[in-house]
């Protein structure tokens, strides 16, 4: 292996400028470092360092465009994103290095979010995996391939919370539940960023997006946001609290407005909230031209709104370099403070010292590491298991899976042979033709001993609006050409002569993700014909449904034998379905966001409020919380997932049924493994609070166990309750337990438990 020093002088060069001293770690030493550093910057260098942007899509040879290139030499430009690959960064860190004026390194950002060349499931599928270990691995994974490549810095962990499946980013997210979303939050940073930034194999996380994104009105993309303050506090703001925690680097700034005021804008939530209520002492960045959206947002012109926004506490701007063009005249007019464009720019120096590029701008770029790191043989295995952690067996007919490994399968739908859909939203580097299809998976798995016909049977989508919309950048539906009932009869032809047809079915990559809201969430029309006909055949109908958020499923629930929900699984898309499918792996995902029977249901949640009149099921009473026309429970709830193998749970047991203070309670349930095959259950423990000042949920995820059991073997399992898992916002919004009973229940998920009350006094 040629030495870094051989391939990249520069590193080296580096040292006798701004690097002149040994920078050791420690906040003194990186506060003088940063104090002597400033203290050479004219006011234009920076405000350069709060400008962030894209390496210029017009380029042709360079690494960036000329403007990108002019400007990082005068110093105008702090970070850029959307580049990767070793030789490139090194090249644009090279400009930095050596041709500005003090040498100031760039930070390298992307949108790493499954992975970064090997792909992951998206995050809503990893975080169905319920195994915390699994998911810091993921983070990890893709740090180790985003800094092969030059990378420092990653927009992700996404820690939104969703309750409304119409938003198409709820695929970027952990779904629904703040507790569990919090744990993801922390193991993802953890994955990124691991003992030290300054590490070569670690990156910057950026928390994104700050705050409350997820809860746009009418699920539409960048809507308004308008909450209560015990809401967000209760059960929106946990994960970002909880990135805090975990040490996150940075932050990004929101699009949308909370109660009026945009995030990008927001003191109360930049300053307030995230720095002096929670510590957060890393800094932020807007999202994608944030701050010029302001002026629509009604705060007034590009100046008003940079200056606003720099005062609220942003210290980046994302693409649209409000700063850099006008921090300087509101300066001089006073509408900012020199102390303001200090404060943030100390906050990005310290972002670079801390990831260690002061020490060595390229401590990441290495050609070599990126040859052995990307899409490794060990990563793609990695790949195929979190796929196969993350799939969720929504229904089981008559145990139709796992499939035998004989016999004759009927392989249809537009997505069974596909290579690049299964991708999902967010995938910049990852390549669709490195990817496994399902039929080739299939094949892989099972070689000749299966029959596998196949016939496409539709094409996605055949309503030109959605297909339109939903592919972009020029890409755009490759359709079959035949006629629509030409490609059903093939299918149903097809079906015939086999003995299960398995149909893969549902969204394409770009149905969610950013600017991908549906009003209507159902499986495209066409496919839903296709599935139809197929039903009809008789033959035992297996779904594998690729879908970037919660569906609504209520006729494939009542027709298909079984759903096996695949979310967009990745890079081993393919190979990891067949484990599942043939029995290689038994399925334990379970689901992270409420899949509704309609979207008339929506926000549908499991920690809902109890309400005046609340509704029970089977009661058919007037004047209750309910609807006219459908019942009030979803059609999966929070926290479900099937298995190939049952569970039991005995009854719940506690340790003692009356608390006084800072005791422990201890619940206990045994789970037997009932059924034929070896599988993992996840147990999950809700809490809930049935007498409190406000009106609490009826009830809240504080914990789970995942744990792996033999036919006929049986556990304990234990969990342990402190008063910190009674706590919650009050109306003054003190974070407090308040005297009284408790129930606590234990269960495979948020309605299928069983409880036991305590009595807990102070
Ligand atoms: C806009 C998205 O909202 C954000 O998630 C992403 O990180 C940025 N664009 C940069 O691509």
């Amino acid at each position: 292996m040629r030495s870094l020093k051989a391939i990249l002088p520069a590193v080296f060069a580096f040292s006798c400028c701004v690097a002149q001293a040994q920078v050791k770690s420690g906040d003194a030493k990186m506060n003088a470092f940063v104090n002597t550093l400033m203290g050479k910057m004219t006011l234009d260098e920076k405000i350069g360092q709060l400008n962030l942007v894209t390496s210029g899509r017009a380029t042709t040879g360079a690494v960036v465009n000329n403007g990108v290139e002019a400007a990082i030499k005068k110093g105008e430009i702090g970070g850029i994103f959307g580049l990767y690959g070793a030789e490139k960064v090194g090249k644009a860190q090279d400009i930095a290095v050596k041709n500005s004026r003090l040498h100031i390194p760039l930070i390298f950002g992307l949108d790493v979010i499954h992975g970064h060349e090997t792909i992951f499931p998206i995050p809503l599928g990893i975080s169905a995996t319920w195994d915390l270990d699994l998911i810091e691995q993921s983070a990890h994974t893709a740090a180790k391939e985003a800094t092969a490549e030059g990378l420092n810095w990653v927009f992700s962990p996404m820690v939104d919370i969703a309750r409304d499946p119409r938003w198409g980013r709820i695929s970027e997210g952990s779904g629904e539940d703040p507790w569990y979303g919090s744990q993801v939050a922390k193991a993802m940073v953890r994955g990124y960023q691991g003992s030290s930034m300054k590490n070569s194999d670690a990156v910057m996380a950026c928390v994104k997006h700050f705050a409350l994104y997820g809860g746009a009105e009418a699920g539409r993309e960048y809507n308004t946001v308008d909450m209560s303050l015990i809401k967000m506090y209760q059960d929106y703001l946990p994960p970002y609290k909880a990135a805090v925690d975990a040490g996150a680097g940075s932050f990004m700034s929101s699009f949308n407005t909370i109660n009026g005021v945009p995030a990008t804008a927001n003191q109360w939530l930049l300053t307030d909230v995230l720095r002096k209520q929670w510590g957060f002492n890393g800094f932020v960045v807007s999202d994608y031209t944030a701050v010029n959206e302001l002026t629509n947002h009604g705060l007034g012109d590009l100046q008003t709104v940079s200056a606003l926004a720099l005062k609220a506490g942003l210290d980046m701007d994302m693409v649209g370099e409000g700063f850099l063009s006008t921090l300087k005249k509101s300066l001089k007019e006073g509408k900012v403070s020199q102390s303001e464009i200090d404060l943030a720019c100390r906050r990005v120096l310290e972002a670079k010292y801390k990831l260690g590029l002061f020490d060595n701008p390229y401590k990441s770029i290495d050609p070599a590491r990126e040859k052995l790191d990307v899409l490794s043989d060990d990563n793609r295995k990695f790949a195929r298991k979190i796929a196969e952690h993350s799939f969720v067996l929504l229904k089981n007919k008559a145990q139709t899976l796992p499939l035998k490994k004989s016999g004759t399968i009927a392989l249809i739908g537009p997505l069974a042979d596909n290579h690049s859909e299964m991708l999902g939203t967010w995938v910049i580097a990852g390549d669709p033709n490195k990817s496994v299809s399902v039929r080739q998976g299939i094949k892989n798995v099972v070689g000749n001993d299966v029959n596998v016909l196949y016939a496409r049977g539709s094409d996605i989508t055949d309503d030109s609006l959605l297909s339109a919309r939903s592919y972009f950048f020029g890409m755009k539906q490759v359709k079959d050409g035949r006629p629509a009932q030409q490609m059903i009869d093939e299918a149903v032809e097809t079906a015939k002569k086999a003995d299960v047809v398995v149909a893969v079915v549902g969204e394409s990559a770009n149905m969610s993700g950013e600017s991908s809201s549906r009003s209507d969430i159902s499986i495209p029309e066409s496919q839903r014909d296709l599935l139809k006909a197929l039903a009809k055949t008789g033959k035992p109908l297996v779904i594998v449904l690729f879908n970037g958020r919660p569906l609504t499923l209520t006729w494939e629930d009542e027709h298909a034998s079984a759903i096996l929900d695949a979310w967009a699984p990745g890079t081993e898309a393919g190979n990891a379905i067949a484990d599942v499918l043939f029995g290689n792996y038994n399925p334990a995902g379970r689901i992270t966001a409420t899949f509704p029977r309609s979207v008339g249901q929506i926000p549908i949640y499991y920690n809902h409020k109890n309400t005046g009149r609340p509704f029970n099921v089977g009661d058919n009473a007037k004047f209750k919380s309910d609807y006219l026309d459908i019942s009030n429970d979803p059609l999966y709830s929070f926290g479900y997932g099937l298995s190939y193998t049952t569970f039991n749970y005995g009854e719940v047991k506690l340790n003692k049924a009356r608390l006084k203070g800072n005791e422990t309670l201890t619940a206990t349930v045994t789970v037997t493994n009932t059924g034929n095959y070896a599988g993992e259950e996840v147990v999950q423990l809700y809490i809930s609070d049935p007498v409190a000042s406000i009106s609490r949920s009826v009830k809240e995820l504080k914990g789970f166990q995942k744990i792996s059991l033999q036919p006929g073997e049986k556990k304990s399992v234990v969990f342990t309750i402190t008063t910190k898992d009674l706590k919650f916002y009050n109306n003054q919004l003190k974070y407090d337990w308040e005297p009284g009973q408790f129930v606590v229940q234990i269960g495979a998920s948020s309605a299928d438990t069983r409880s036991a009350a305590v009595e807990w006094n102070k």
